[in-house]
C-alpha cells in the first residue's frame, strides 16, 4: 500500500469577518502563537472591517482586517494565514481584497518580521520600531519622577474631555474606537490649569492586561500615566507597546516589562506619524491593528 498521499490543493474564498464563528478565529490567531481571546476578537470585529478565507465547507485560512478612523485614513491588522497554508500568496491575495475595501484611504499597519517584505512589496514604508514590553509586573514599582499636575479617574462617558487631545497625539479622530475600547476600560487622565494634558487606558487583552492608548506631551506624564495601571497589576501579566527608547522605555524595563516582539510601523500614502517635541503624541499603542 502507499506510505504517503498528495492531496489536491483547495480554493480559497473570502467571506465576511462578522459570518464566521468567533472560534475559528480564535484557533487561527493561536496557531501563529498570538495571544486574542475570543473576547478579543469580537471586540475588533466591533471596532472594524475584515475578511477571512475561507474553503468550501467554511474553515478558514487566513483574516485580514481594516479599522477605518474617516473617510482618509485606515490602519490595517489581524493579517493572518494559517500555517500550513503560507508562502502560497494566501496574504498577499488577502491584502488586495483589504485595498480594494478601503479605497484611496491612507493606510498604516505594523508588520511583524514575518509579514515587512510582503507589505514593502505592496508599496508601505517603514516609519518607526515598535517594541511589544510584557512581563509580570514587578511588585514594587520604580521611584517615579515628581508629578506635573493632577492625575484622576476618568469615566467613560466623559470622552469627550480627551478627544482633541487624542487627534493631535494621534492625527485623525479615533472617538468610535476610544469609545469601544473605554467600555471594559480603566481611564486616568492628567490635568494641568484644569485641561487634559494625557491619558491612558488599561483592559484585559489577551494572556492579562494590555496599558494602552497611553497619550502625553513628555516622558514624565507617560510614566505616571501608565505607573497609575500598572502598580494595581503587580505581579500580573501587563502588556504595552511603544515606540519610545529613551525613559519611559527605562521605566518599563525597570517596572519588568521586556521586549518580546518588535514590528515596524508602515504607511501607503500619506505618512502616518508625526512626532514633534512636546506635543502630544501616543506613547502606548491601542494595540497593534487599530494604531
Ligand atoms: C505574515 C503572513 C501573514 C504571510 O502570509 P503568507 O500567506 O505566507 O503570505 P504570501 O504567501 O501571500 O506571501 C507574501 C510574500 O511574503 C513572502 N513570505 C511569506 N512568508 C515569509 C516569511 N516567513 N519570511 C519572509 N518572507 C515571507 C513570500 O515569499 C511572498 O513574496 P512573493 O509574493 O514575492 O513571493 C503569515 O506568515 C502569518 O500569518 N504569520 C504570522 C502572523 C503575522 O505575522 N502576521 C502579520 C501581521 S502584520
Amino acid at each position: 500500500m502507499q506510505k504517503s498521499v498528495r492531496l489536491k490543493s483547495f480554493e480559497l474564498v473570502a467571506r465576511n469577518i462578522d459570518d464566521v464563528d468567533v472560534n475559528l478565529l480564535h484557533a487561527l490567531s493561536l496557531g501563529v502563537g498570538w495571544p486574542h481571546r475570543p473576547k478579543d476578537w469580537d471586540l475588533l470585529r466591533r471596532a472594524g472591517h475584515g475578511i477571512v478565507a475561507v474553503d468550501g465547507i467554511g474553515r478558514v485560512f487566513g483574516s485580514a482586517m481594516w479599522f477605518p478612523h474617516g473617510n482618509d485614513f485606515a490602519t490595517i491588522g489581524l493579517v493572518i494565514t494559517s500555517p500550513r497554508t503560507q508562502a502560497q500568496g494566501n496574504a498577499r491575495w488577502l491584502m488586495e481584497q483589504v485595498f480594494e475595501r478601503c479605497g484611496d484611504r491612507n493606510l498604516s499597519l505594523n508588520a511583524t518580521d514575518a509579514a515587512y517584505k510582503l507589505y514593502v512589496s505592496l508599496g508601505f514604508t517603514k516609519e518607526a520600531i515598535g517594541y511589544q514590553y510584557q512581563g509580570d509586573v514587578a511588585p514594587v514599582l520604580p521611584a517615579l519622577p515628581p508629578l506635573n499636575g493632577e492625575l484622576s479617574e476618568l469615566s467613560g462617558d466623559r470622552l469627550e474631555e480627551i478627544a482633541a487631545l487624542d487627534t493631535r497625539a494621534f492625527g485623525v479622530n479615533r472617538g468610535k474606537l476610544l469609545a469601544l475600547l473605554s467600555e471594559n476600560a480603566s481611564i486616568r487622565v492628567l490635568r494641568r490649569g484644569g485641561e487634559a494634558v494625557g491619558y491612558s487606558m488599561c483592559r484585559e487583552f489577551g494572556r492579562g492586561h494590555v496599558v494602552g492608548p497611553i497619550v502625553a506631551s513628555n516622558d514624565h506624564d507617560a510614566i505616571h500615566l501608565t505607573a497609575v495601571h500598572l502598580k494595581d497589576l503587580a505581579g500580573a501579566f501587563a502588556r504595552v507597546d511603544t515606540r519610545e527608547t529613551g525613559a519611559f522605555a527605562e521605566f518599563l524595563q525597570q517596572s519588568r516589562l521586556a521586549v518580546s516582539e518588535t514590528v515596524t510601523t508602515m504607511s501607503r500614502g500619506r505618512r502616518f506619524l508625526n512626532l514633534k517635541d512636546n506635543e502630544p503624541r501616543v506613547y502606548g499603542l491601542a494595540g497593534h491593528a487599530v494604531g
